[in-house]
């Protein structure tokens, strides 16, 4: 999108908590989900992006209509801070950021160091040890400065274990710096701003027991040589013909609480597409009860103060082939909007 195009957008963003198409009825306390959420003192965050913004505000209305907290898609990625070396650019992401504090909303910071959405100066650099230390240093620090006392919380590290769990996963920053990237990594974003919430950010450790064994070691690790992790997201995407096993899900989030961390279910999603010869209500009814359990569990466990959906609508959403959102294309709610929103309102 164009600078001009985007500009025009920002310009008139501020929105009302309002939106007619989601009125909940029944015996509701609530009539958006983040009425829901906010009622219940809950974290409902939603993936968005400046990028996605719609001329007609229904995507943006639509973001600070039901959520009370964002996490910017792409725009805090190293590629758009740091598109060089050495120069940053923090268009998009002050876009995003102004409109999350326009609207009020708590803002999770996405990600500082990750092996993908590299630049390739990054990606392909030849750098010695010191040299790509002082590189990530530089990185972490200038952009957690940036945005001191506007971003509450960041994913530090993104994905820093092997796809099954098996050990860390190949990177740049695990080949040049060694294991030890990790601690300097949450060592430096600490210095930079002493109050945010660092997380530490991966996917499928409530499906796999390897990976969260791993994981739950590495954090544990991380924690007994002082190194300031505060939390651990749970990304959660999830396919509808793979049911999420509630109960060991419900587990991994107490024993994360149970090592002193926040959790956070931070990107949440379940496609509604699969298995595709059932009929559309059954997937539909499907996905509406994975969401409910997902929130469920999330909310049973004291530990876990946020849950994120990686998307606004599934025309969208990062993988808008599975429809895999609460708010359909034509930006209404779907029936897992309403699970997701009984769910709330039920919960302790
Ligand atoms: C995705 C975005 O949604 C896409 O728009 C982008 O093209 C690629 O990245 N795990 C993450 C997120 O931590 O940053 C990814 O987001 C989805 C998987």
């Amino acid at each position: 999108m164009s600078r001009f195009l985007s500009t025009l957008l920002v310009l008139g963003l501020t929105v009302s908590v309002s939106a007619s198409v989601f009125l909940y009825n029944s015996s509701a306390k609530a009539s958006t989900l983040r009425q829901a959420a906010s009622s219940k003192n809950f974290l409902l965050g939603a993936a968005g992006s400046i990028w996605k913004f719609t001329p007609d505000g229904s995507y943006q209305n639509t973001l600070a209509s039901q959520f009370n907290m964002i996490t910017p898609e792409n725009e805090l990625k190293w590629f758009a801070t740091e598109p060089q070396q050495g120069k940053f650019d923090f268009y998009w992401g002050d876009k995003i950021v102004a409109f999350a504090q326009q609207n009020n909303m708590r803002i999770h910071g996405h990600t500082l160091v990750w092996f993908d959405s590299l630049p390739a100066w990054v990606k392909n650099g030849t750098f010695t040890r010191d040299e790509l230390i002082a590189v990530m240093k530089n990185h972490i620090q200038t952009v957690v400065s940036h945005y001191k006392g506007k971003i509450q919380e960041w994913d530090v590290v993104n994905e820093a274990i092997e796809h099954h769990g098996n050990g860390l996963r190949d990177n740049i920053f695990l080949r040049v710096i060694g294991p030890e990237y990790i601690a300097m990594a949450f060592q430096f974003a600490h210095e930079a701003d002493p109050d945010a919430i660092l997380f530490y950010n991966d996917y499928g450790t409530e499906n796999w027991p390897v990976k969260s064994e791993y994981q739950y070691n590495l954090l544990k690790g991380l924690l007994q040589q002082g190194v300031p992790v505060n939390a651990v997201g749970l990304q959660m995407h999830e396919y509808s013909d793979n049911p999420i096993p509630v109960e060991r899900y419900r587990s991994e989030l107490r024993r994360l609480g149970s090592l002193g961390l926040r959790v956070g279910v931070t990107e949440f999603d379940a496609s509604s597409k699969e298995p595709q010869k059932n009929p559309l209500s059954m997937r539909l009814a499907v996905q509406a009860h994975t969401y409910a359990n997902a929130v469920a569990a999330c909310r049973a466990v004291p530990a876990c103060k946020s849950f994120t959906i990686w998307g606004v609508n599934d025309k969208t959403t990062h993988q808008s082939d599975l429809a895999p959102v609460i708010i359909d294309a034509n930006n209404q709610p779907k029936p897992a909007y309403t699970s997701v929103m009984k769910t709330l309102l039920q919960s302790k």
